[in-house]
């Protein structure tokens, strides 16, 4: 069996560059380890930036997006017991996001893949990527407990922060860069109307809390909590008391609780790997590189890196050039380490951190005040939340 571009991982990543590159033509084969229904039922990113939006539309995955999507004008910020609007459309000249989960955007993708007949093999086993420091790559896996190999020209490192990819990579020819954060954060999904019509990000006291909706009727809390909680021990009634505490006394009289279709605790980390090649495998999204989840910047990350990497395939099969190949880790590294800053600014500025004391707290309060009333400071913030452009 033979391929032009092996691609490990089925998460958006991956799907993504298996449509761009079908639509230039370009042949490929997914490798996932788990089932699709697994990769559905993860519940994860919930904005787009139009970036974001415009790749899917390319890759013909858009239609129900369009219909279905949440365009998003402006956000809050609730501090000091107050919250602030942040007029993104108006601040960036007329930009704006889409709120539409990241299961509908993996399903929409999965579809488009099944009707453009592509195969993906869910539920390898030991996928290995071999000989791509050479010219010969390769792609090992275990189906049904059979090995197999695909020979291939590339090697796409889809394979999220765990992966096979990274890992195989020898050690010396990449260079990481990581923060951990001291906490997490809890989500919650439940079938309830959104306690308002924007994003509210909450800055408190008690700590961070995020208010995001994925439909009129389907909403999405997150509460930053101690690394040390257990997901088993937060009650959905907790989780609702907890997050009234931290809202404002409107949102609070308009919030609609309900039992929790899904709830898990994710921890907070800034992590880049340089360079986002070697050889013929080349590395994109959560396998490059991780940001924490203040300002949704992961899957969009995701979105503009395969972006990138298909232009560059498609450059090199269609015209014989490798200057997007070579230039690929260099152009996606710029546009990777911005959003690396925004997330890790929009971090720090709106949790509590264990180890701060009463001066650093005053420094975020008058940070968030400057940032609300400035228009330098909140277009900065609007310029890098709607999503900076691909070079
Ligand atoms: P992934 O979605 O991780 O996909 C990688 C795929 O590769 C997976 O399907 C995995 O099963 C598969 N795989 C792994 N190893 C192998 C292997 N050896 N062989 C074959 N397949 C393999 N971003 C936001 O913007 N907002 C959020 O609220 C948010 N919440 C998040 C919560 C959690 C718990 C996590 C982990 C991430 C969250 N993110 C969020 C980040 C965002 O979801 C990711 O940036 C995005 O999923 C990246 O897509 P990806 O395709 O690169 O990686
Ligand atoms: C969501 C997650 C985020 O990290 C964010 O900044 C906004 C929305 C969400 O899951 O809806």
């Amino acid at each position: 069996m033979r391929t032009q571009v092996a691609i490990i991982g089925a998460g958006p990543a991956g799907l993504l560059l298996g449509q761009l590159l079908y639509q230039a033509g370009i042949d490929n084969v997914i490798f996932e380890r788990q089932s699709a229904d697994y990769v559905l039922g993860r519940i994860r990113a919930g904005v787009l930036e139009q970036v974001t939006v415009d790749l899917l539309e390319q890759a013909q995955a858009g239609e129900r997006m369009r219909a279905e999507g949440l365009p998003h004008d402006g956000i809050e910020l609730l501090f000091g017991g107050r919250r602030h609007r942040i007029d993104l459309h108006e601040l960036t000249g007329g930009k704006r996001v889409m709120v539409y989960g990241q299961t509908e955007v993996t399903r929409d993708l999965m579809a488009a893949r099944e009707r453009a007949g592509l195969l993906t093999v869910y539920n390898a086993v030991d996928v290995t990527p071999l000989d791509f420091g050479g010219e010969r790559p390769r792609v090992r896996y275990v189906k049904d407990g059979e090995q197999y190999e695909l020979a291939c020209d590339f090697i796409a490192g889809c394979d999220g922060f765990h992966g096979a990819c990274r890992a195989s990579i020898p050690e010396g020819s990449i260079r990481n860069y990581e923060k951990v954060y001291p906490f997490g954060w809890l989500g919650l999904l439940a079938d309830v109307p959104p306690v308002s019509p924007e994003l509210i990000y909450a800055h408190t006291e008690r700590g961070f809390a995020l208010c995001s909706q994925r439909s009129a009727t389907r909403s999405r809390y997150y509460l930053q909590v101690p690394l040390t909680d257990k997901v088993e021990n937060w009650s959905d009634e907790a989780f609702w008391d907890e997050l009234r505490v931290r809202l404002d006394p409107e949102a609070r009289a308009h919030l609609v609780t309900g039992a929790s279709l899904e709830k898990s605790i994710a921890p907070l980390r800034s992590f880049v790997s340089e360079p986002m090649r070697f050889g013929r495998m080349f590395l994109a999204g959560d396998a490059a590189h991780i940001v924490p989840p203040t300002g949704a910047k992961g899957l969009n990350l995701a979105a503009s890196d395969v972006g990138y990497l298909s232009r560059a395939f498609a450059q090199y099969y269609q015209e014989r050039s490798s200057e997007g190949i070579d230039r690929y880790s260099e152009v996606s590294l710029r546009r990777v380490w911005k959003a690396e800053r925004f997330s890790w600014w929009m971090t720090s500025l709106m949790h509590r951190f264990p180890e701060a004391g009463a001066f650093e707290h005053k420094m975020q309060e008058a940070e968030l005040d400057y940032l609300v009333h400035s228009r330098a400071a909140s277009t900065a913030l609007a310029e890098n939340y709607v999503g900076l452009a691909m070079d």
